[in-house]
């Protein structure tokens, strides 16, 4: 569960308590409130009545004087006329009278509390805030004309009144409540954002998108030190990345500037020495004044002579790849695939290479040889093909060298795996040349690797230093 909604749902439990024990609070106000009134109509009944006792007595006495009338009857008949008069009466409104009659049966039909709802409110709130049913009972007049007057509370108006003020101090809370839940999710929402922000930066850092990575300054004072801090964190690690990458480079230009150095030597210097030998050997066997042992030894050295050449030829190609200098890309290729058919016969191996191809930079040239011996070495290593096509073509329209090695074997997930030597390899000499790749691969569906390559402009090309011997120093 996330933080945010955790929050949220914390403070909406708080406030939902808080409301419950309002509404509590509110129903138990009412209720005092209602058997306050209560209390003071009934009070204020009696005061009248008891005002008006006096009346009722001389009534009766009058009536009796005058014969008129039973005494009695007469007192009850006033007294039914007060109570008429008095249940008009605004505040006694909330309290019920009766005469009790002869018979001291009660005046009143029984009131169900469960029923004795009021108007507008729900019996639930009527039953919760309704005071206990009570009866008075009093007497007035003398003895002989005494009327007994009962009355009861009657509280229906009384709690609808509180019924409405209740609900609408309770809507009050609510609407508070609601308020301060939307303020704090909001402000919540608006807090977790640099969060969000931060993971996503983080996601792009992953991805190696540097430039993408950087945070924007945060508005918030104590999250400022984290956008300042992590963009200054991205900073150190481009200028990283940069160094390594120009320390690979220069790697790669040394390593391929000393295997030149290694096969011109192995050239000029070991060729030369071992034509020398061989001639020499030669003449020797031929010499006829010369003893039989001292030809046959001369005839041995010839032959080690052509052996050792042997070794120092296929030792100066692999340095160097043979008459890239001389004939090109192309041709380089097909000698390097024609090596590869000679040891690996059971793959049927394809090269096309676009007759269009210009003359390219020496620099250009050997990174581009180099990309597809690697992958003809991965091929070979990792793949079990039986099947590679290799595409060496360019776009005019574009001024864009295309290679393109395609195998038929296990194929790999480019993406889970962790790069080796020889594709971080390719890699550095692409990215040297600003050019892309593309590794198109799945398991069990074989492998192709397409590379583009700029070409440079007619110029450059014309200036672009051969990578010499002499880098070896500078460098
Ligand atoms: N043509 C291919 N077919 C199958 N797997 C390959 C191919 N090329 C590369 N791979 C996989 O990619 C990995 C990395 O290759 P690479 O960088 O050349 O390192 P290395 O060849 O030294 O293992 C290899 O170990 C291999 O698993
Ligand atoms: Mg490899």
């Amino acid at each position: 569960v996330s933080l945010g909604l955790r929050l949220n749902l914390l403070f909406a439990s708080v406030l939902t308590l808080l409301l419950i024990a309002a509404g509590v609070l509110i129903v138990d106000r009412a209720r005092d409130s209602v058997a306050d009134e209560m209390d003071s109509a009934v009070r204020l009944t009696l005061q009248l009545l008891a005002a008006a006792s006096g009346g009722l007595a001389e009534t009766g006495q009058t009536a009796e004087r005058d014969g008129l009338a039973d005494g009695a009857a007469a007192t009850a008949g006033t007294a039914a006329g007060l109570l008429a008069r008095l249940a008009r009466l605004r505040n006694v409104r909330h309290v019920d009278l009766a005469l009790v009659p002869a018979d001291g049966r009660l005046p009143f039909a029984p009131r169900d509390p469960s029923t004795a709802t009021a108007p507008g409110a729900p019996a639930w709130f009527s039953r919760a805030v309704a005071p206990e049913p009570i009866e008075y009972r009093q007497r007035y007049g003398p003895p002989g004309r005494v009327v007994e007057i009962a009355l009861r509370p009657n509280p229906a108006d009384e709690i609808a009144e509180a019924w409405e003020e209740s609900v609408s101090t309770f809507a009050l809370l609510v609407a508070f409540a609601a308020l301060a839940m939307i303020l704090t999710s909001f402000t919540l929402h608006h807090a977790f954002k640099p969060i969000a922000r931060i993971v996503t930066a983080l996601g792009r850092l992953e991805q190696g998108d540097f430039a993408a990575a950087r945070l924007r300054d945060f508005s918030l004072l104590e999250l400022r030190p984290i956008s300042t801090r992590f963009n200054r964190m991205i900073d150190a690690m481009a200028l990283q990345r940069e160094e390594n990458r120009t320390l690979r480079g220069q790697a790669l230009a040394i390593q391929e500037a000393e295997r030149g150095h290694l096969a011109r030597e192995l050239h000029d210097e070991l060729g030369q020495s071992i034509s020398a030998i061989k001639a020499l050997a030669v003449a020797t066997r031929r010499n006829a004044r010369a003893l039989e042992s001292s030809r046959r030894n001369a005839g041995t050295i010839a032959e080690v002579c052509d052996h050792v050449y042997d070794v120092v030829r296929r030792l100066m190609s692999e340095l160097r790849p043979p008459m890239l200098d001389t004939l090109g890309l192309g041709a380089s290729l097909e000698k390097l695939v024609e090596d590869w058919r000679r040891r690996h016969g059971d793959i049927d191996t394809r090269l096309t290479v676009d007759a269009a191809l210009p003359t390219l930079p020496e620099d250009m040239a050997i990174k581009a040889y180099r990309i597809v011996q690697e992958c003809l070495t991965n091929v070979a290593r990792h793949a079990a093909a039986t099947r590679i096509e290799i595409d060496v073509s360019t776009e005019p329209a574009t001024g864009r060298l295309l290679l393109r090695i395609a195998d038929n074997g296990n194929g790999f997930d480019p993406t889970a795996h962790r790069l080796g030597l020889g594709l971080l390899g390719i890699r550095e000499r692409i990215a040297s040349l600003d050019g892309s790749i593309d590794i198109a691969s799945h398991p069990g569906a074989g492998t192709c690797v397409t590379v583009v390559l700029p070409l440079p402009a007619d110029d450059e090309q014309a200036t672009a230093p051969p990578v010499a011997p002499a880098d070896l120093e500078t460098v």
